[in-house]
């Protein structure tokens, strides 16, 4: 068996998907259930189609499409990844996973393979947190591990996460979304690397062992508003200040983490009333925490609430805190590495195992099937940005080394 992939096509079909984008190139913003989410699912499905898979959608959107194997006694194989993009991001993250996931099952089909487990082409709902605040949602729903009834908790605009996938066409109770352990046999993501590492060390693939922990909150400033020229600076209570307060903290408790694992973001930050001539009364901070090391990460959380604290009685305001997740790190399996690497070294591909600083769905899908994910390069490590970039034959490299582990996952 000899899987080849189709590059030039495959590059295509990628140039093809970040036309879907609510900003102009090169820049890829996919919210989801958005227009261009929504027609970018349509193009994905008429590809899958064309491919002789079986498509099927779930209550949330999850999109699975299927090449049946021959034997449909055995729990199928599955692959994917997100087609969903954070504002102003580049065109790799998570789409190589889906159409690389698509090419791989392609060149088997090319290379005259018949699985004998089916294998699934999985499209995870709004890995990104932009729209609900909550990242992975889909494969979090798929594993359990998000009780459905953030179907009415989640909002959007105003509007619950069940009416919005409702308008998109996604109707259903969302507790018929988890699967129980044991539906996959196996589950592997191809993935940009978003790191350095690869790209700097002229490493072909990465064979991903372990996925950080990821947390995040909302802290909720509430001080005094007032006109701009009238409140003298001593009697200011200003919300926005104590916010910038407690984001420089955030900072400062991350670098002081004794480990340079621990990262901390203040990614959002919302005013009111937001006008120039006005104090702010009340700020909002979405902030997201992460470390390979769970205890320590939970330690910094612990110090960030406490800075809160203070800078609430230092500044006169009321400092309230939200948790939006905080995850356990996520472990891949021995089985799924050996085959990832032994696909490798039959390509002749140099490769390493690394930590996944990123969170992908394969958090939440290594809880309920033995996971493994394969990392590419991309320049300079550069994601989340438009100029996020991986070279063809980079990503050649990594759906030859998926179809391979697939072909031996699937028997
Ligand atoms: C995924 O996009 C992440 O933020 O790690
Ligand atoms: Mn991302
Ligand atoms: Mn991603």
């Amino acid at each position: 068996m000899n899987a080849i992939v189709d590059a030039p096509r495959l590059q295509r079909e990628l140039d093809t998907l970040a036309t879907f984008s609510e900003h102009p190139p090169p820049a890829v913003t996919r919210v989801v259930f958005g227009e261009m989410d929504l027609r970018a699912r349509a193009y994905l499905k008429t590809l899958f189609v064309d491919a002789s898979l079986v498509v099927h959608e779930d209550p949330v959107g999850n999109t699975f499409a299927r090449w049946s194997g021959s034997n449909p006694s055995r729990a199928p194989v599955a692959t994917g990844s997100h087609c969903d993009a954070i504002p102003n991001a580049g065109r790799f993250d998570g789409t190589v996973g889906v159409l690389g996931g698509l090419e791989a099952i392609r060149a088997l089909q090319r290379a005259g393979f018949t699985p004998e487990r089916s294998i699934d082409l999985i499209v995870f709902t709004s890995e990104e947190p932009t729209r609900f605040g909550i990242g992975c949602l889909g494969s979090r729903l798929l594993a359990s591990a998000l009780d459905p009834s953030a179907g009415e908790v989640l909002t959007s605009e105003g509007q619950s996460l069940n009416q919005i996938r409702s308008s998109a066409g996604f109707s259903g109770p969302l507790a018929d979304v988890p699967l129980p352990g044991g539906t996959y046999a196996a589950f592997v993501e191809l993935h940009i690397e978003q790191g350095p590492i690869l790209d700097r060390d002229r490493i072909d693939v990465g064979v991903v062992t372990a996925i950080a922990a990821p947390a995040s909150f909302r802290i909720f400033v509430e001080g005094e508003g007032g006109h701009a020229g009238a409140v003298l600076m001593p009697d200011r209570h200003d919300a926005f200040l104590a916010a910038a307060e407690i984001a420089l903290s955030i900072e400062r408790i991350a670098r002081s983490s004794g480990s340079i694992d621990t990262v901390a973001t203040t990614g959002v930050c919302e005013l009111f009333p937001a006008a120039i001539n006005s104090v702010p009364s009340r700020t909002r901070l979405d902030v997201d925490v992460r470390d390979i090391d769970q205890a320590r990460r939970d330690a910094v959380l612990r110090e960030i609430e406490r800075a809160c604290d203070t800078i609430a009685v230092h500044r006169g305001v009321t400092v309230r805190t939200e948790p939006i997740n905080a995850d356990p790190p996520a472990h891949c399996a021995p089985a799924i590495v050996d085959a990832i690497e032994r696909a490798c070294d039959a390509r002749g591909f140099q490769h390493r195992r690394m930590i996944s600083r990123a969170y992908h769905d394969s958090l939440f899908m290594s809880r309920i099937a033995p996971t493994g994910m394969i990392f590419i390069p991309c320049r300079d490590g550069t994601s989340h940005r438009p100029e996020e970039y991986a070279a063809p034959e980079a990503i050649a490299r990594g759906v030859a080394v998926l179809a391979d582990a697939l072909a031996v996952l699937a028997g």
